[in-house]
């Protein structure tokens, strides 16, 4: 068989219907949405949506449900008042304040329960802290945390303040620190001394150091220590946030009543050009929706143990480890090391030793599960009832082995397709209401109108089994408000090519995704992944053109592309086809200065998997790169069409010199 054959096979198989599963009876007799009415009634627009704002509470009502007057700019809850921190802390005080709200787990098997009542302390010390050093209303903080309390307890005191948080995973560098520092004009930068990786104490400082040093803000600098005592060297200029929370002992702070447009917090993500956009979030309908979601389809009540195992550095842990479970008042897990720390079955023990009901994870965890294999989970007793699976697609195979291996063929899965720009899952079953089909995200949300159209906007029949570029034709109340400071980025990137710009009728806006999707006969959506340059690697987004910046940074390198791979891990990696300058070496060590670059401007998450030294690069006559021609060299497929390309030649040229290393 040709490869072109081999190709389409694997893509036939991955296109087949496949069955359905049932949730058990038992689950969707304790299930929280089970009238099928909901569609229709969340669907009534927009005031369908008010009922998720009424899980709120509010210290002003809204007095109007949605305005769509100035199209892109839509607005929810308009006139409505209320604090984030408040409705995921104080209010549950009554009820519930000796029950956990995290439930912390460190890298050795250290363990914190912090319940409501402590998480309000800590809460409010840390906001007065914040407030002592001048950060007021409006401020953007910036948060460089890893998966420490200090986390959400940061997160949870700049809401109260007011103060929209810019979280920045650890896992970015100081560079993509800096960046972000200066495109949010942030000028509060809070860090930790370090924390563990693989058991390994790793110095997290020397990042704001250099990122500081970078920055043309000149951020204050407040630092967490992950022990009584900083473990690395802490400039004298930093201010150590446990004095101050000596000093603020037992302080109280007013929550602020925020306006339910004001902003909530700021989220980097990585598009197809330039740097990465500050995707702003406001407050009522953001959590409003987070709050919904969290109860509608992660199924979650407050006596439960929830465990979301990503990272609160991404929108997934923004959404459903602090907002969407501490709004509903629930016990949310967290987890400071890797999955195999110290042994594979780390995570199953954890799920054992705490007894959690709903287990989140991705797919890219999943096929490392599977290849780990089933005897890790099986040596342990835990028994999850509901399961879910978010960034990327997952395969049927991965999905059937979660399901025998992970939910005893008992728990329900659910696979949640959304975007750091929507704040909250669009494309998802819910889990009582929908039977299970693997491979598929499901169908829309209530209240979501996804909709297909070809490359000309064209629309294209609903339930066509044709793919098509995915949009979402009207409103919802977590869809991002702008991209930071750059209103016409925001319109360019996402209501540009398939709305009418000119019409001041919302109804002619539709949000472009930026993914590829075909919705089965039944109405399930499949969702293929991304159409335009960016990747995804291991749930992670990167933008190829950010790669390739900073592949270019290095000297030696004349020119460079950056293609995904295919990877059986990962989803996709990077490859690097680089062209050196006239009369240098394409050594080894031009090789380790590109993975270097890729590492100092992004973070090693984002490490090439395959560095490839080519003489030139596909180009159109206008001396466009053609990555799609790349992409199909490093997943060893056929070429294509390269008959608009200004050298017919270069492709196979590529290929040979790439098989020939
Ligand atoms: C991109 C968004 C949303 C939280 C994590 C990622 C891909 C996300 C799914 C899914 C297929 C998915 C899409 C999307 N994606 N969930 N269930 N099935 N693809 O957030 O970093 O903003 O990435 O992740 O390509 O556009 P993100």
């Amino acid at each position: 068989m040709s490869e072109e054959d081999n190709a389409d096979v694997q893509l036939e198989a991955r296109l087949r219907e496949q069955e359905y599963f049932r949730p058990s009876a038992e689950f969707v007799g304790q299930a929280n949405a089970t009238d099928p009415a909901i569609h229709d009634e969340v669907g009534e627009f927009p005031d369908g949506f008010e009922r998720y704002a009424e899980l709120l509470d509010w210290d002003e009502h809204w007095d109007q449900t949605f305005d769509g007057s100035n199209p892109p700019f839509f607005e929810w809850f308009v006139g409505g008042k209320l604090n984030a921190s408040y409705n995921c802390v104080d209010r549950h005080l009554d009820e519930r304040k000796n029950q956990t709200a995290l439930l912390w787990e460190g890298s050795d098997g250290e363990q914190e329960n912090i319940t409501y009542q402590d998480l309000y302390r800590r809460v409010n010390e840390t906001a007065a802290a914040l407030r002592s050093v001048g950060v007021e209303e409006d401020d953007v903080v910036t948060i460089h945390l890893p998966m420490v309390p200090a986390l959400p307890i940061t997160m949870l005191a700049c809401a109260r303040i007011g103060a929209p948080h810019s979280v920045v995973f650890a896992g970015f560098s100081a560079q993509a620190l800096a960046e972000r520092v200066d495109s949010a004009d942030s000028e509060y930068v809070v860090t930790i001394d370090g924390y563990y990786r693989r058991g390994e104490f790793l110095d997290h400082i020397e990042k704001a150091d250099e990122g500081v040093a970078e920055a043309d803000n000149d951020p204050e600098v407040l630092t967490w220590y992950r022990h009584d005592e900083p473990n690395a060297e802490v400039s004298d200029d930093y201010v150590p946030v446990d004095d101050l929370l000596d000093e603020h002992k037992h302080e109280t702070v007013e929550p602020v009543a925020r306006d339910a447009e004001d902003p909530l917090f700021l989220m980097y993500t990585s598009g197809t050009t330039g740097k990465p956009k500050g995707c702003q979030h406001r407050t009522g309908g953001y959590l409003a929706y987070a709050a919904a979601t969290s109860k509608n389809v992660l199924d979650i009540e407050p006596e439960d143990t929830y465990w979301c195992a990503a990272d609160i550095g991404w929108i997934t842990g923004h959404s459903y480890i602090v907002y969407g479970p501490l709004a509903l008042g629930t016990t949310s897990v967290m987890y400071e090391d890797t999955p195999d720390y110290p042994h594979k079955g780390r995570i199953w023990e954890i799920a054992e030793r705490y007894d959690v009901d709903i287990f989140h994870t991705s797919p890219t965890a999943v096929r490392m599960f599977m290849k780990w294999g089933e005897e890790y989970p099986e040596e342990y007793d835990f028994d999850f009832r509901h399961m879910t699976t978010v960034g990327e697609p997952i395969q049927p195979e991965a999905w059937l082995w979660y399901y025998k291996h992970i939910g005893d063929e008992d728990a329900v899965i659910v696979d949640t397709w959304w975007q750091t720009e929507t704040g909250g899952h669009l494309i998802t079953n819910l889990p009582a209401l929908d039977d299970m089909k693997p491979g598929s995200a499901g169908k829309a949300c209530p209240g979501i109108e996804p909709a297909l159209v070809d490359d000309s906007g064209e629309k294209l029949p609903a339930a066509s089994g044709q793919a098509g570029n995915l949009i979402i034709e009207q409103p919802w109340p977590s869809m991002l408000q702008t991209v930071y400071g750059n209103d016409e980025r925001f319109i360019s990137t996402y209501w540009g090519d398939f709305s009418d710009t000119d019409s001041d009728d919302w109804r002619d806006w539709n949000y472009k995704a930026g993914d590829g999707a075909v919705q089965a006969q039944d109405g399930y959506w499949r969702v293929l992944g991304r159409l335009d340059d960016v990747m995804n690697v291991a749930g992670h987004r990167l933008g190829t053109m950010e790669l390739e910046s900073a592949v270019s940074e290095v000297q030696s390198v004349a020119e460079a592309a950056v293609a995904a791979r295919e990877d059986t891990q990962k989803g996709e990696v990077p490859d690097v086809y680089a062209v050196v300058r006239e009369g240098v070496d394409p050594t080894d060590e031009v090789r380790q200065e590109i993975v270097a670059a890729v590492e100092d401007e992004i973070g090693k998450f984002a490490r090439p998997a395959n560095v490839m030294f080519v003489d030139d690069l596909p180009k159109t006559r206008s001396g466009k790169i053609m990555r799609r021609i790349l992409e199909n060299i490093s997943n060893d497929e056929g070429l294509g069409n390269t008959t608009t390309l200004r050298d017919p030649s270069v492709p196979e040229d590529i290929r040979e010199q790439v098989q020939a290393d």
